[in-house]
Formats: structure tokens, C-alpha cells, sequence
């Protein structure tokens, strides 16, 4: 290292009898080094040639880890002057608390529901004709026959016990957070994980901080069960933390999704992430990490966790099976601090849970015998090319309009409408249509300044149909 750092290379030098990937092992040490103050904003990093023939290792491995760290924020590249620990972060101030102003409400918006047969453009779909039908209905069988006493018995309140052990070995790999599956807790949906939170660590009337524009359904959810919802803007780097010091300091809570913000598609920087956690710390609040969709990342490697660097305990990680497998299946799952195990058992106890231990037993099945993974690995892959056939049908025929906006993953497209057009009335005359498009402007608690649509691309198969869909919505928007 250029003499600026206290960091000895070999303290970077990663396990080989570990489980985790070396990038992720050589990520998080350096990570570590940047929270303990080892390795400062500013400091040179080595270059991946040097670092990876230091420590022995491919330069593939370092480039990945690299990647991740520049991704998040901790690393930024200075072209032929190296790479550098971000001096951002050096921007994190830690001192800001401005008083709470009152929070404004919303009353519940009235939503598109989603149930019933898939329509074109339907936002939060898998891919339903990608399902590796055969395997899950042979592992459901075998699930079925297996059915034991203990199985037929009333559930664990917390979830069937080898989902939760296969979801926590599943997390400790791919999203950096250690926990044990005491900690997991299987919940219908990710509204039974929110369900959960709200009837152990919050009480009706709490504020929470909510992104804006955000997750409309949980949003409504919240509202109906007696939540107070701060709207806080989302900018380039996700939720703006400083404003909502400014507007609602004292919330109870925050709800983000930051690997992948929806429906905006941007990650919260790590600066943020760092300014959301300290928040949290100070006021004894909670933050709750909506992972939706963290696993469909077109390019790099899916960023970690915001849990991942939660040392304080005060992050309640929520993620759901919808994306991944298909959203019928209604199960989700929340990981809570070991400190309050007992407190969620308990209302868990108390709550109707996530029903039958059938789907979630074939679910664990699923997981432990790799297809998971698998599944996974062919849905990014197809999911990639169908965005692509989708977002060339758009700039093709509607390139005039609409603004794509960048997002690095997720299942839909977010088209900004250019000028003035309404996209209220765009969504409204496309639903009516049959289309399943909705209004970046219902997304909103305060006044959007853009109109956008939601075009969900996952079940839209080949360029094609991309391009006569899209025709349609041209036909639409001709008509506003
Ligand atoms: C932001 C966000 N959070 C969570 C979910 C998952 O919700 P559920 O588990 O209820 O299907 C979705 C699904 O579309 C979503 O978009």
C-alpha cells in the first residue's frame, strides 16, 4: 500500500477452509479495516495485480471484490491514480439532528390487485413459464409422503425448521449476514413479516420514515394497521437520510429497500447507509431492509446487505419468496437481533403465521438440493434478455416519449414520460386496455415531479411479443 494506509496485506489475506467465497471473505475484510478506522477515505488501495500476487490469489477474485466495494461506495476508481477508500466518506455527519417536524399521511390509495390470470406488463412477476414445474412438484410429492407425527402436529410458531436453517445458510453466502435460523422467523409474505415487526418492537400511531416514491401495497398495509408514515425523497443515492432527520428524527422506524430501491431501481449509498444506521443507533430505532429482489442483478455481483454491516442490532431484514419463486406461495421470511428472539416467538405465537408446513417444507427441499441456486443462476440470465427485448421495444417505438431509467437489476422497467403527459391517465387507459401498467405518480405520497410507468418485462418472452405489446401502449399514449 502506498504508505498513507495502516493496513498490513496479509491481515486482507482470505480463509481457504472457510465456506464463504474468497471475494466475499477479501470484501469484508476490507470492510472491516474501513469501519475500525485502519484504512481511511483517501487512502491508496493496491492495484488488483498487485494485491491478488501478494496474496496468492486469480485477479478475477480481487477484480469481484473490488467491484463490490466500488458498487457500494467504499472504493472509488481514479483511473491511471489508482483506487481509492472513498473521501465520501468522510462526508458522514454523524452530528446532524435536526428536530422532527410532523409527519403528513396519506390515506390508503386505491391499487391495482394483482390476483387473478397474469396480465401483459403486471409489475412483481417471476417468470411463471420459466418455473422448474417438474422438480417442484416432485419434491412436493416426496414432501407429502415424508409427512411425520411431528410434522402433523401444530407448527413452530417461527416457521417450519429446515426452511429456516437452509434460508440462514443461504444468507450467511449470498447477502453477507450471519445469523443463526433461531433468528429467522418464515412469514406470510412480507406483509406477515411487517405484521410481525409492528406487534413486537412498535406500537400504533409510531412514525416511520417511508420512502417516496415507494412500495405502494405495504405502504397501504402500514396505513390500515394504525402506522404513521413520513414520506423522505429518493434521490440518485436512495433515501435521503439528512432530510429525514429534518422532517421526523424521532420516527420509531424506517423502512428502505436498499439494494435495489423500489420502484426507483437505485441502491442507497454506503455514506447513507452509514448515516441510517447511526440514526437507528442514537434513537433506539429500527430499520427495516425490504430485500425483494436483491438476487436479480444484471451486472456484477448482487451487493450486499445493508444487514451486512448492522453491528448495532437494529436492522430487521425482511426478503420474500414472490421473486424468486412465484408470489402464490405467500411465504417471506424476517431475521430479528438474537436479543429479541423470545419478544417475536412470542407474538409470533399469538398471530396466524405462515400457514401450512407443506409448501415450506418443499421450499427447503428446494433450497438444500441446489435447485435454488440454480434457479436463480437461469432466471438472471433470462431475466437480462428479456429486460433487453422489452427496453429495445420501448426505444424503439417510444423513444420519443419515454426516458428509460437506469436500474443495474429487478423485474420491471421504470419509462419516465418526457414533458407533461399525465401518466395517471396513461396507466388508467392502459389498464383499461388490459394491460397491467401502473402510475409512478400512485407511488408517490407528495406531489411526484416526473411521471413515470411501471413495466414489469419478466413474463414477456421474446422480441416479438416485446414489440407488439409495446405497440399497444403506443396506441394508447396516441390517444391521451
Ligand atoms: C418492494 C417490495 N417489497 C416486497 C415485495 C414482496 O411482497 P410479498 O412477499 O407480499 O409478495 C414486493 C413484491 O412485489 C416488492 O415489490
Amino acid at each position: 500500500m502506498t504508505g498513507t494506509s495502516h493496513v498490513d496485506l496479509q491481515h486482507l489475506k482470505p480463509c481457504r477452509d472457510s465456506d464463504a467465497p474468497i471475494y466475499l471473505q477479501l470484501y469484508r475484510r476490507f470492510r472491516d479495516e474501513i469501519a475500525a478506522g485502519k484504512l481511511r477515505p483517501g487512502d491508496r488501495v493496491p492495484s488488483v495485480r498487485s494485491l491478488a500476487s501478494e496474496l496468492s490469489l486469480a485477479r478475477g477474485t480481487v477484480e469481484m471484490a473490488y467491484q463490490m466495494l466500488a458498487g457500494e461506495g467504499y472504493f472509488l476508481a481514479r483511473g491511471p491514480a489508482g483506487t481509492v477508500i472513498s473521501p465520501r466518506l468522510d462526508a458522514v455527519d454523524r452530528s446532524s439532528r435536526a428536530s422532527m417536524s410532523k409527519p403528513k399521511t396519506q390515506p390508503a390509495t386505491a391499487v391495482q390487485t394483482m390476483s387473478g390470470s397474469p396480465k401483459p406488463f403486471q409489475f412483481g412477476l417471476p417468470a411463471l413459464d420459466a418455473f422448474p414445474r417438474k422438480t417442484w412438484t416432485r419434491l412436493a410429492a416426496r414432501s407429502l409422503r415424508a409427512l411425520d407425527a411431528t410434522a402433523m402436529n401444530y407448527p413452530d410458531p417461527a416457521g417450519y425448521e429446515p426452511l429456516r436453517r437452509a434460508i440462514a445458510a443461504y444468507l450467511g453466502v449470498s447477502r453477507g449476514i450471519t445469523c443463526s435460523h433461531e433468528q429467522v422467523f418464515i412469514t406470510a409474505g412480507y406483509r406477515g413479516g411487517l405484521e410481525l415487526v409492528c406487534r413486537t418492537v412498535l406500537k400504533s400511531g409510531d412514525i416511520g420514515w417511508y420512502e417516496d416514491p415507494g412500495y405502494i401495497y405495504a405502504r397501504d398495509f402500514l396505513h390500515r394497521i394504525g402506522m404513521r408514515l413520513a414520506p423522505i425523497p429518493v434521490d440518485e443515492e436512495g433515501l435521503n437520510v439528512k432530510l429525514a432527520q429534518q422532517k421526523a428524527a424521532q420516527a420509531r422506524f424506517a423502512i428502505v429497500t436498499p439494494t435495489h430501491q423500489c420502484p426507483m431501481g437505485v441502491a442507497l449509498s454506503l455514506p447513507r447507509r452509514l448515516e441510517l444506521l447511526d440514526w437507528a443507533k442514537q434513537q433506539r430505532a429500527w430499520v427495516i431492509e425490504d430485500d425483494y429482489d436483491s438476487e436479480f442483478r444484471y451486472s456484477g455481483r448482487p451487493l450486499p446487505a445493508l444487514k451486512s454491516l448492522d453491528r448495532d442490532q437494529r436492522v430487521l431484514y425482511s426478503s420474500t419468496f414472490s421473486k424468486v419463486l412465484f408470489p402464490g406461495l405467500r411465504l417471506g421470511y424476517l431475521v430479528v437481533p438474537e436479543t429479541h428472539v423470545a419478544a417475536f416467538r412470542d407474538s409470533a405465537n399469538h398471530l396466524p403465521g405462515p400457514g401450512s408446513i407443506l409448501p415450506q417444507a418443499t421450499v427447503a427441499e428446494f433450497m438444500e438440493q441446489g435447485h435454488f441456486a440454480r434457479h436463480l443462476r437461469k432466471m438472471r440470465v433470462l431475466y437480462a434478455e428479456r429486460r433487453r427485448y422489452l427496453t429495445d421495444a420501448l426505444e424503439q417505438l417510444l423513444g420519443d416519449q419515454i426516458i428509460i431509467a437506469p436500474q443495474a437489476g429487478g423485474t420491471h422497467i421504470l419509462a419516465l414520460l418526457k414533458g407533461q403527459c399525465d401518466d395517471r391517465a396513461v396507466a388508467a387507459a392502459a389498464q383499461s386496455q388490459g394491460l397491467a401498467i401502473q402510475a409512478l405518480s400512485d407511488w408517490c405520497m407528495e406531489k411526484s415531479t416526473h411521471g413515470g410507468l411501471l413495466l414489469g418485462f419478466t413474463n414477456i418472452s421474446d422480441t416479438a411479443k416485446s414489440m407488439a405489446l409495446t405497440l399497444r401502449l403506443l396506441n394508447v399514449m396516441k390517444k391521451i
